[in-house]
């Protein structure tokens, strides 16, 4: 069964013109979210500057095949660069926009012998970003934090005044990168605003995430682990809603410094239902083994996006269906039917 894409490729992500002239840097770029900001920026019209280092946490040459439709755009130029040893001052001349979306991804991956790259991806690296950014001011600095933060809070929809309590190494580090970006807006002014990230899916998902692994094993009949029998839930999100909050948070930095605020899609539902739907989609039975639930997985995830909206003007566009729609038929592109 072939399916007819819905991507956010050829839409203006709304919010786009309130950055006036800018010229944006995109930390991450050749990963999943930063990618299709990039494409975002640059499809408005934006001169981008996109940097990555490729860190091996996934094969290099997914990463490549994410910066193909960029590298043939004439506002976009690309940078490898670690940003742990880089020079930065040199990485952000001219830049005004900055949208961080580099890191090391992955709760389960975050314990024992792993951990320091998650200290130094995550939380070092943010902070010479920020520190850099004090001797060459932007007018926004928009950080990619996540609902990891929370674990496995008691507050379902869960509002940005609950405690954060991680329950993942994973992420202890993105709390602590978000409270270096707090430290230097109240201290330095720099207007940094962290968005917490609800489970991202669409078009280019880390190979690691279970909507690439269910779509992957429908399609090519492997089999896909369930961790935790599958009533475990979150809120997923479509990149393209991600794209536009980022563009929304940036527009309106200088208010917001210091900020955090949730990002979800509206989209709460039980991982067996997400199979359920593929199924229902693809015409396929998942073939699955149940394993338990693994070190570092929150049990639920539901945002209240209230602040998002009444502050950015932020509200989830995309349904899960047309989401999922967009997903598997990428993913189709790249397995033989
Ligand atoms: N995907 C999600 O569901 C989700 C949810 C919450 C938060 N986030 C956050 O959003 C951001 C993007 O996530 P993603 O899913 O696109 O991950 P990703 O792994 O696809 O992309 C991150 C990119 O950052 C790059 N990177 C890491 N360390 C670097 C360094 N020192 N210098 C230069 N580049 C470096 C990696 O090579 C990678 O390409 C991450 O910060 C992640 O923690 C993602």
């Amino acid at each position: 069964m072939r399916l007819t894409p819905i991507t956010s490729r050829g839409r203006q992500p709304k919010g786009a013109q309130g950055l006036g002239p800018a010229r944006c840097l995109v930390t991450g770029v050749a990963g999943f979210v930063g990618s299709h900001l990039a494409e975002g920026l640059v499809q408005a019209g934006y001169p981008v500057v996109g940097v990555d280092s490729f860190v091996d946490y996934y094969p290099r040459l997914i990463k490549e095949r994410n910066l193909l439709e960029l590298r043939g755009q004439s506002n976009f130029q690309f940078v490898e660069m670690d940003l742990a040893t880089g020079d930065l001052g040199r990485l952000l001349d001219g830049i005004t926009h900055v949208f961080h979306q580099a890191g090391q991804a992955g709760v389960r991956a975050s314990w024992d012998a792993d951990f320091p790259r998650y200290v130094v991806n995550n939380i070092l690296v943010t902070q010479r970003l920020l520190q850099a950014v004090r001797h060459a001011p932007v007018q926004a600095f928009v950080f990619a934090s996540s609902s990891s933060i929370y674990g496995n809070t008691r507050e379902l929809p869960t509002s940005e005044r609950a405690l954060p309590t991680p329950v993942s190494p994973y992420g202890t580090t993105k709390l602590a990168a978000e409270h270096l970006c707090r430290l230097y807006a109240q201290t330095f002014g720099i207007p940094a605003v962290s968005l917490r990230y609800f489970t991202v899916y669409g078009p280019r998902q880390r190979p690691d995430m279970a909507f690439h692994k269910i779509c992957s094993a429908l399609l090519d009949g492997s089999e896909f682990e369930i961790f935790g029998g599958g009533e475990q839930t979150r809120d997923f999100t479509y990149v393209a809603d991600i794209v536009r909050a980022n563009l929304l948070a940036a527009s309106s930095a200088a208010q917001n410094a210091g900020r955090v605020f949730n990002i979800g899609g509206g989209n709460r539902v039980t991982l067996n239902a997400v199979i359920h739907l593929l199924e229902t989609l693809t015409g396929r039975r998942l073939k699955r083994t149940v394993t338990p639930q693994q070190a570092g997985d929150a049990r639920h995830t539901y945002a209240d996006c209230s602040a998002a909206e009444a502050a950015l003007g932020f509200r989830p566009e995309w349904q899960l269906e047309a989401g999922l729609v967009a997903q598997l038929a990428s993913i189709q592109e790249r397995v033989p039917a």
